[in-house]
């Protein structure tokens, strides 16, 4: 119960990690508030947890928004003393080359992982500051460490994401705030297996490039991500935590076996 009287905003918190994440939190005792663009998934979420005895207070809302970012941290900040953690785990992607991805699609996609998550960053440090406490994990990737054909967008954005922690890791720990940042490798969300193209061999694929043999599950980064957040990382701050299997542990060299003349 490591999160008892502290109150959580998890943003994608209708989604495969968000949710994970929301019901992580909430059932070490924080009150937990998540905002989701789909108005299903927030209310599946919510129906789930609350068979499991668990109650959240879910928001339908569009982190692309500034004004409906304000929304749900003024509605914590009347209800509560402040947010203490902040979890932005919101965000998509879309493939296309540099060359033929839409100028429209980098602006949509920058809208969506980057600006959001500095949206809300900016908006949480307002209320932790005046707390004078608080932990802020952003949703990274392994494509924010690697480059990828076809990922150009999605990998640099999730890249920014990592570079920007650093820095509001520097500018906020002086109040008593730590930022961190997490880089799952495959995850197999919901979302993310049923955009593998059907038959192509990529969930084998997927699970012969991670050490560990096999993808993520999203409660495997939740709970990384419940490290992050808590007293139990109180020195740990502009990291960004690798939470992939093992998969960039590799160097991606073709595997030569040991003959005893090489
Ligand atoms: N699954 C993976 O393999 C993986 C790996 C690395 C990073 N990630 C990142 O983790 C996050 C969650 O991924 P997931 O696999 O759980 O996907 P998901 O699609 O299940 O979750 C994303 C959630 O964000 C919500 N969302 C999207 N746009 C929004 C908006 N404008 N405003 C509010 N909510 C919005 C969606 O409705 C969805 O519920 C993403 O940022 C993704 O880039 C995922």
């Amino acid at each position: 119960m490591r999160f008892t009287n502290k109150t959580a905003l998890v943003t994608g918190g209708g989604g495969g990690i968000g949710s994970a994440t929301v019901e992580r939190l909430a059932s070490e005792g924080a009150t937990v508030y998540l905002m989701d663009k789909d108005a299903n998934q927030v209310a599946e979420t919510q129906k789930g947890l609350k068979a499991k005895g668990m109650v959240v207070n879910a928001v339908v809302g569009d982190v692309t928004q500034l004004g409906e970012l304000q929304n749900i941290y003024d509605l914590i900040a009347q209800e509560n003393e402040g947010v203490d953690i902040v979890v932005n785990v919101a965000g998509g992607s879309r493939a296309g080359y540099v060359t033929t991805l839409d100028p429209d699609d980098w602006d949509e996609l920058y809208a969506l992982n980057l600006k959001s998550t500095i949206n809300s960053c900016r908006l949480a440090v307002e209320q932790m500051t005046r707390e004078g406490r608080g932990s802020i994990v952003n949703m990274s990737s392994i494509s924010g460490l690697r480059g990828d054909p076809g990922w150009a967008a999605y990998n640099s954005q999730k890249a920014a994401i990592i570079n920007f922690t650093e820095c509001l890791a520097w500018e906020v720990g002086q109040y008593g705030i730590r930022a961190n940042a997490v880089c799952p490798g495959p995850i197999a969300s919901k979302r993310m297996i049923s955009t593998l193209p059907a038959g192509g061999g990529f969930q084998d694929a997927y699970n012969e490039a991670c050490a560990i043999g096999r993808m993520g599950q999203p409660e495997e980064v939740a709970a990384s991500i419940a490290f992050l957040a808590s007293e139990d990382a109180s020195f740990v701050t502009g990291a960004h935590l690798v939470i992939d299997g093992g998969l960039t542990a590799r160097t991606g060299q073709p595997i030569v076996p040991p003959t005893g003349d090489n």
